[in-house]
């Protein structure tokens, strides 16, 4: 078992997947990607979740995020379960799931929980940036389905702020004003945001999103 936080480098794995055996880094490439983990092939919201996820690959290749997902069941367990995903989410999945049957991955990335249950992985989501640095932990129990919109917020949320010194307020979405960072002076404020900000305190400065 291992505590991870914000900030640390995503640990690396070698793992057997639906989609053969794969190198976690090499998969990731330059990219941004997403792990999650679910309980258990075959149960209901888990279906619902993995059918979500493959109908978002437009939307993730636009933000060039690769996701790869986990459960502690076998390959074989996986491909039959895919079959039964495709057909009653009406899609076609279309990332690698890792067959954590030794919970190796799993125990890496601390996806059980004992108190909530023994064996199963929570559903636990890691945002990893190109750098491998882990930039987003959500952590939902098994009987919650996530929401893959609110996960397509948080991306483009990271993925601004990483590139320019704005933060995001409460509920917002891409397209709307953000927060100018704290560290920013007005003077900086004034070259770096040419659309203009308002103060509305001095510690609260909105900007229209910058390209
Ligand atoms: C589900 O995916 O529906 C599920 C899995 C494990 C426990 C409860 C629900």
């Amino acid at each position: 078992m291992s505590t991870l936080r914000l900030g640390d480098k995503a640990p690396n794995f070698d793992a057997e997947t639906s989609e053969g055996k794969l190198n976690f880094y090499d998969f990731l490439g330059d990219s941004w990607g997403i792990l999650f983990s679910h309980p258990a092939d075959y149960t209901p919201v888990c279906t619902t979740e993995l059918g979500a996820a493959a109908k978002y690959k437009d939307e993730f290749e636009k933000r060039n995020v690769k996701v790869m997902a986990l459960s502690v069941d076998g390959v074989a367990s996986h491909k039959g379960w895919i079959q039964d995903i495709n057909e009653t989410q009406n899609t076609s999945v279309n990332f690698p799931i890792i067959a954590d049957e030794d919970r190796k991955v799993a125990d890496l990335y601390d996806m059980i929980h004992p108190n909530a249950d023994d064996t199963l992985t929570v559903r636990s989501v890691y945002v990893i940036a190109p750098d491998k640095t882990i930039k987003l932990m959500i952590t939902y129990p098994a009987s919650t389905g996530r929401n893959f919109e609110e996960l397509l917020r948080v991306i483009d949320s990271l993925q601004l702020t990483a590139y320019k010194k704005v933060a995001t307020p409460a509920n917002w979405k891409s397209g709307e004003d953000v927060v100018i960072s704290p560290s920013v002076s007005n003077e900086e404020a004034d070259k770096l945001f040419p659309k203009g900000y308002k103060e509305v305190k001095p510690y609260l400065r909105m900007t229209p999103q910058p390209e």
